[in-house]
């Protein structure tokens, strides 16, 4: 049966700055993708999807776009976005993008504007200008926290000095939010949408997509209830309103009017699956990240529950799950699982157990390689916004986005040319990390990697379907995906043994089996076929 291809896709996420520089500037760039595709499509990806790389002054790493229907000159132009996509779909890859509706960069034409004209203008209408409150509107409009720290408005000056109204920014003080009920921040992108779909991108991952939408009289919040960047926990009034639903089955029908199979993709931080699966209800979005995956400890029980709960929520509205480790906004998985030795050996387990749930999976780059967090960076390499707005108490996420390692040796181990300095120092350490280093080498995270990849594809009962947990012992996840195909993960902190006969596929550790039983150390997955 013909699906659709996103349903079960194993989709790489290229964090652009720090994949590969081609240039020498010390930023990744687009021709430096193109070059590396062969690497992916050897890895054995379905798809990339590629993080903003259109015009920006990067005051969030490019979520703050100046110019969405153009590339930013350190990461190239149109022409090699073209050549990137042509290559990719030439290698079987497909290529979603990014789209950042929530707020764009201050330095936007339309927000230039809307600062040289006057309160209550058209050119104000399309992002969120109030009076402020209190004597001389000295005060904001409301309580509300920017998501990177400090308040979430910013007063604006007239050129003599004199302070006027406030603009409200959800996250840095660069990234005004627009203002969603204005039809024309509508109509701007659905020709946004447009440009991309007609150059033929496969699809769009749609940032903050929980956000676009306020409470429309910007209700103070209650003291303390303030979202993180990671915490969808709290209903408030500039998160997952139902508003949103409407731009999204707008969004639909405009990506269903082109041929092809384009996808949809929400990144929305919200309380739980159930929340999740109003996004994709038939006529709105195709898939969303699993975010309650993502946070979920390396505990059995509760990763069961999340599996449960994911797929019993999504299946109700007819969409396929999704399954995430990392990303570039958090810790990444191997750190957060302990690090070290252990951190390694429970994420290599994870891959197992993530690419054999019944769903699509996203990969972050670098996860292939078994990179840790960087946790050391020196203070004045910090760049994330979250820093300098956290008073330096929070140092934000560039841990996760230190450049890739390609080759053992070199200063920044091939990912710039060499005698070019990467704009955060990649770890002396990571030469042995390097995809060089790590290609071919038995028992390596790329190999591993590599192979599950490959069998996940050539296992018809992998991808897309259902699964049927087995029973197993408590701290022990068991599951068949379809009679005879099955994975076990061992959390329990000791070696188990496990009544499981046939063939042991691929482990992530060292197990013993007979044909009829399995001897399964701890923190070690494993994919059987009777
Ligand atoms: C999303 C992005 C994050 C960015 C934020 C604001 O959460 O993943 O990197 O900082 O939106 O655009």
């Amino acid at each position: 049966m013909q699906t659709h291809w996103w349903r079960d896709a194993a989709i790489y996420q290229i964090y652009v700055r720090s994949f590969a520089d081609s240039n020498g500037d010390g930023e990744g760039d687009l021709n430096g993708i193109r070059e590396n595709l062969p690497a992916l499509a050897e890895l054995g990806v379905d798809a990339i999807w590629l993080t903003p790389f259109y015009v920006s002054p990067l005051a969030d790493g490019g979520y703050d776009v100046a110019d969405y229907r153009d590339v930013d000159p350190r990461f190239g132009t149109l022409e090699d976005f073209d050549a990137l996509l042509a290559s990719a779909h030439e290698l079987g890859l497909r290529v979603i993008i990014d789209v950042v509706p929530n707020h764009s960069s201050s330095a936007h034409e339309w927000f230039r504007e809307a600062v040289a004209a006057e309160p209550g203008s058209p050119a104000r209408a399309r992002y969120i200008f109030r009076d402020g409150k209190g004597p001389d509107g000295q005060e904001p409009p409301n309580n509300w926290q920017s998501i990177f720290g400090g308040p979430a408005w910013t007063r604006l000056k007239r050129p003599d000095g004199t302070p006027e109204q406030w603009y409200l920014h959800l996250f840095d003080s660069e990234q005004p939010d627009f203002d969603w009920t204005n039809p024309e921040v509508h109509e701007e992108f659905d020709g946004v949408l447009r440009f991309w779909l007609d150059r033929g991108v496969d699809g769009f991952r749609i940032d903050v997509a929980h956000g676009m939408v306020k409470e429309q009289s910007l209700p103070d919040i209650v003291e303390g209830t303030e979202a993180g960047m990671l915490d969808g926990s709290n209903v408030l009034p500039y998160f997952d309103q139902d508003g949103v639903h409407e731009i999204y089955r707008r969004w639909r029908s405009l990506a269903d009017s082109y041929d092809g199979d384009r996808a949809l993709v929400a990144e929305a931080w919200v309380e739980d699956s159930s929340r999740i699966a109003r996004y994709l209800r038939p006529d709105e979005l195709h898939q969303a990240f699993n975010f309650e995956y993502l946070t979920a400890p390396w505990e059995a029980g509760r990763l069961r529950e999340v599996i449960d709960s994911s797929l019993a929520a999504n299946g109700a509205v007819g969409a396929t799950t999704t399954w995430v480790l990392s990303n570039h906004d958090v810790t990444r998985h191997v750190t957060r699982f302990g690090g070290g030795e252990q951190g390694l050996r429970r994420a290599h387990a994870a891959t197992l157990l993530m690419l054999a749930l019944p769903g699509s999976v996203y990969l972050y780059q670098g996860e292939e390689l078994g990179l840790p967090e960087v946790v050391d960076l020196p203070e004045d390499a910090l760049q994330d916004p979250t820093w300098l707005r956290s008073g330096g108490t929070d140092r934000g996420r560039d841990g996760c986005r230190v450049p890739l390692p390609w080759k053992r040796d070199g200063a920044s181990f091939g990912f710039c040319p060499e005698n070019a300095r990467p704009w955060l120092p990649v770890p002396e350490s990571w030469g042995e990390l390097s995809r060089e280093a790590q290609r071919g080498t038995e028992g390596s995270t790329l190999e591993l990697y590599t192979r599950a990849l490959r069998l996940r594809r050539e296992l018809d009962a992998l991808g897309d379907g259902s699964m049927t947990w087995l029973s197993a012992p408590t701290g022990v996840l068991f599951f068949e995906r379809e009679p005879g195909i099955g994975c076990a993960v061992n959390l329990t902190g000791e070696t188990v043994e496990l009544p499981a006969s046939g063939e042991v596929l691929i482990s992530s550790g060292p197990v013993t089996a007979d044909g009829k039983n399995l001897s399964l150390p701890s923190d070690t997955a494993v994919w059987l076929r009777a």
